[in-house]
């Protein structure tokens, strides 16, 4: 397993996860990488680990520039288990090493490994001397957990970003240059989707604060890194985390006897009809992570389900659980569903659109097989409302 040279004395010792298809719920159909960076200078030091299950990998590809034994800083941005799942075996055999983490972030390994290792507290705008090189820090509580922080080699001009920037997409290759560039871009909108979301106003200050440094790499903790297309992927998070929308509409839904499936054409024809593109998502056949990289960028969020045992479908509930939890902001919603006597479904998703602070569109409620005539009407009910 050899290392790939990043810059001089700076190389990538990560592990590549070719066989991951879920991340913690993500469906990751392209596997991932958690990267690791080892830097040779007077003090040696590694940026973060890997998950456990490939500390061996990373052990080797660290083992052919140096004996780990001499590794001196271990710098964790990140105490969550697939940067820091390898910390203990590093520790065991760096025993002199100290662990260079936030406030939160010692807590966190404490808790997670019970470590009794050398650590090193740091604050935002620390910097820790390396000998020819200075790494500073920069505390970005959110930016996935409250310990986060990213780490900044000025005399390089480049950026160890962490979980910022990161893409789940296992590759040989290691720089963006190298890949697909509609690929990569597509995995960081979904990794942005369904991790960063959430933390939307806190990546805005990191931006601010990432705005002012100089940076040549953006090195992340997963994927590929990026050295041709930082302006690129630094507009998109700007773009994501200012919640900016396309004319667009995403229709979601599940259907029993293709009742709520007729009322989601008819609804997507509504959409056709003003010109707003649409896009179908059948729950069942639609990973809800793949929905929510549509879903971030989409102006109007439809989503429908028939009703079962007076409830939504449980594929209905998963998603709006899903989607409540990764709260995007100031979007158009509506509700729509069939049903056969109790029809409490459509209630039921409006009121989760609603708590999502949704505007809502009145909703679509059919009894058992909607005509021609009741599709029409449909279209042309949403279109009277649609923008
Ligand atoms: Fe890639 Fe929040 O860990």
């Amino acid at each position: 397993m050899k290392p790939i040279e990043v810059k001089e004395d700076i190389y990538w010792v990560g592990g590549i996860d070719w066989d991951l298809r879920n991340f913690h719920g993500y469906s990751t159909n392209r596997g991932s990488t958690y990267n690791a960076y080892l830097i040779i200078d007077d003090k040696v030091t590694l940026i973060d680990t890997v998950k456990s299950y490939l500390c061996d990998e990373m052990m080797e590809r660290i083992s052919e520039i140096i004996d780990p034994a001499e590794i001196d800083y271990v710098v964790s941005n990140h105490v969550e288990m697939d940067h820091s799942g390898s910390l203990p075996e590093i520790m065991e055999v760096a025993k002199e090493a100290t662990v260079i983490t936030s406030p939160k972030g010692e807590k966190g390994l404490k808790s997670h490994y019970d470590a009794d290792w050398n650590f090193k507290v740091i604050d935002s705008n620390e910097s820790l001397d390396l000998g020819r090189r200075s790494l500073e820090f920069v505390l970005t509580p959110m930016v996935h957990w409250p310990d986060n922080m990213v780490s900044y080699l000025p005399e390089d001009k480049l950026l160890f970003s962490n979980d910022a920037f990161g893409q789940h997409y296992a590759s040989s290759e290691r720089f963006d240059d190298q890949t697909p560039y509609d690929i990569v871009m597509e995995e960081a909108k979904k990794y942005y989707a369904n991790i960063v979301l959430p933390y939307s106003s806190q990546v805005q200050n990191v931006l601010g604060t990432v705005g002012d440094l100089d940076i040549e790499i953006i090195a992340p903790s997963h994927g590929i890194i990026w050295r041709s297309n930082i302006e690129e992927i630094i507009q998109k998070y700007k773009k994501w985390s200012a919640n900016e929308t396309e004319e667009e509409a995403i229709i979601i839904y599940d259907t029993m006897w293709e009742s709520t499936a007729k009322i989601a054409t008819s609804i997507q024809r509504a959409f056709e009809a003003k010109d707003i593109n649409t896009k179908m998502r059948k729950l069942g056949v639609n990973h809800i992570s793949d929905i929510m990289t549509d879903v971030m960028t989409a102006e109007y969020i439809c989503v429908g389900s028939p009703t079962l045992n007076n409830n939504m479908l449980p594929t209905v509930a998963s998603f709006l659980t899903y989607l409540k939890g990764l709260a995007p902001k100031d979007r158009t919603g509506l509700a729509f569903g069939s049903y056969g006597w109790g029809g409490q479904s459509v209630g039921q998703v409006a009121d989760i659109l609603e708590e999502c602070d949704f505007e809502l569109l009145d909703p679509i409620k059919e009894q058992y097989i909607p005509n021609d005539d009741n599709l029409d009407e449909i279209t042309e009910r949403v279109k009277e409302q649609i923008k």
